[in-house]
């Protein structure tokens, strides 16, 4: 098989790698991908990801197997759509069903019809009338836009104040632009978080091992919401029932409700969850793999991803094996000042000699031969342990070594576990 995967990031670098492990898997083609992935025998493809009609042209002319779509922003171009249409394989959700990520309103009403736990909520267009919901339920309340925000459309408000200026600047001031002219302001749910992910083909669900990311940017989860800064797997403090509940009350239903309104879902589904005393709360759905569990849960697969997709897409019957020992974990290298205005331009310490660690490019372009940084994520740094301990030691001493200047990385990745053990 000859495979491309669309998108550019340490999620894209972890399928991609993982699908050129496969002794069914010829070539492995990226677009755009990132110089980073090279290392790995990773081809790199000179389209973005937004040029649908590029990319076809690409998958025909080089004979490509299937496709398999990494970021929101294409599905919701549609472009699954688009290579259908050209009689292309591609693995990924349709345009009509991946507005599960792209709308919290629309995800809402799926949520409410199919009696899928998730935080109380109302969904407003008026400043006015989101004010007096918030001022009525008081805080802590969460304020989200309506529509992809690259993960920061979402404001969790300690105060009322807090709540009222985040409703005004989207509402009002078009903080989000389309995304923000929509709110949907909800329910705080306090518990420990986990994101649930599976193959979905239709209404057959294979779910996947779960994990834990950390959306603050600093210790402690202090400071703004990210795309992710670290992510673990297992999440130890998350019993299996807890798990089971999820698969059953929330990714069956989900596909389910999809198939009945005639937006079937076929891809990965993504489930962000909140475990509370009354069972798991839905916080997100996404259309595809997140971005940084990816770089966790890929190295747990013992099956052959791209014999799953190939099954997937062939209408065939999948089992999934996973490592039942240890724990995978990885820490995101960002570039400081991230997830505001930051620099790029950085110098990356070579990774090569350090055989306990696998990295995972993602904001990083060639220069002179070299690796420098060109966005907000950098690299994440992953590694395995019988114990958390044990890989958040591999991972923190080879980082501590090297020249992380104008970076940051958490140093607690993995942590909340080790509380709660
Ligand atoms: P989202 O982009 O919807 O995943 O939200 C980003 C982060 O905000 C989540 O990972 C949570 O940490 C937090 N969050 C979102 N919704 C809620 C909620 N209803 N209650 C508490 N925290 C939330
Ligand atoms: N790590 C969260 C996401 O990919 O949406």
């Amino acid at each position: 098989m000859k495979c491309l995967v669309i998108g550019s990031g340490g999620r894209e670098h972890a399928i991609s790698k993982k699908l050129t492990a496969s002794p069914l898997v010829e070539a492995v083609y990226c677009a755009p991908g990132n110089a980073g992935m090279k290392k790995d025998g990773i081809r790199l493809v000179d389209l973005v990801e937004t040029d649908h009609e590029g990319l076809i042209e690409f998958a025909r002319s080089e004979g490509i197997t299937w496709t398999f779509v990494g970021p929101e922003i294409p599905l919701l171009n549609g472009i699954v759509d688009d290579f259908q249409a050209a009689g292309l394989a591609i693995f990924g959700p349709t345009k009509a069903a991946a507005l599960i990520e792209g709308s919290k309103s629309f995800a809402k009403d799926l949520m409410t019809r199919q009696g899928i736990p998730t935080a109380e909520s109302q969904t407003f267009t008026s400043f006015d009338e989101a004010r007096e919901y918030i001022e009525a339920k008081g805080a802590p309340i969460v304020i989200k836009a309506d529509g992809l925000a690259a993960g920061k459309g979402v404001v969790v408000a300690e105060t009322l104040e807090v709540a009222v200026a985040a409703a005004s600047e989207m509402l009002e001031n078009d903080r989000f632009g389309v995304s923000g002219q929509r709110i949907v302001v909800e329910e705080f749910l306090s518990g420990e978080e986990f994101s649930l992910l599976a193959f979905v083909r239709d209404t057959e669900v294979y779910p996947m091992v779960i994990s834990q990311d950390h959306k603050r940017a600093y210790d402690g989860d202090q400071g703004p919401n990210t795309g992710g800064m670290g992510a673990y797997t297992p999440v130890p403090q998350i019993p299996q029932a807890m798990v089971d509940q999820a698969v059953e009350g929330v990714l069956k239903p989900a596909v389910r409700g999809m198939k009945d309104i005639g937006r079937s879902f076929t891809g990965i589904l993504y489930a962000g969850l909140i475990a509370t005393p009354d069972g798991p709360k839905v916080i997100e759905f996404n259309a595809r793999f997140g971005d940084p569990e990816t770089q966790v849960v890929l190295p747990r697969l013992k099956s052959d991803l791209a014999e799953i997709i190939d099954r997937l897409l062939t209408g065939k019957s999948v089992e999934l094996t996973w490592e039942t020992e240890g724990y995978h974990l990885g820490v995101v290298v960002a570039a400081e000042g991230y997830p505001e205005n930051y620099q790029k331009g950085a110098l990356l310490p070579d990774f090569s000699a350090d055989r306990e660690v696998s990295v995972y490019y993602a904001g990083v372009k060639e220069q002179e031969k070299e690796l420098v940084a060109a966005g907000g994520r950098i690299y994440l740094v992953e590694a395995s342990g019988q114990t958390i301990e044990e890989a958040q030691e591999k991972i923190y001493s080879v980082l501590k070594v090297k020249n992380t200047d104008h970076t940051f990385y958490r140093r607690d990745i993995g942590s909340k576990a080790l509380v709660q053990k």
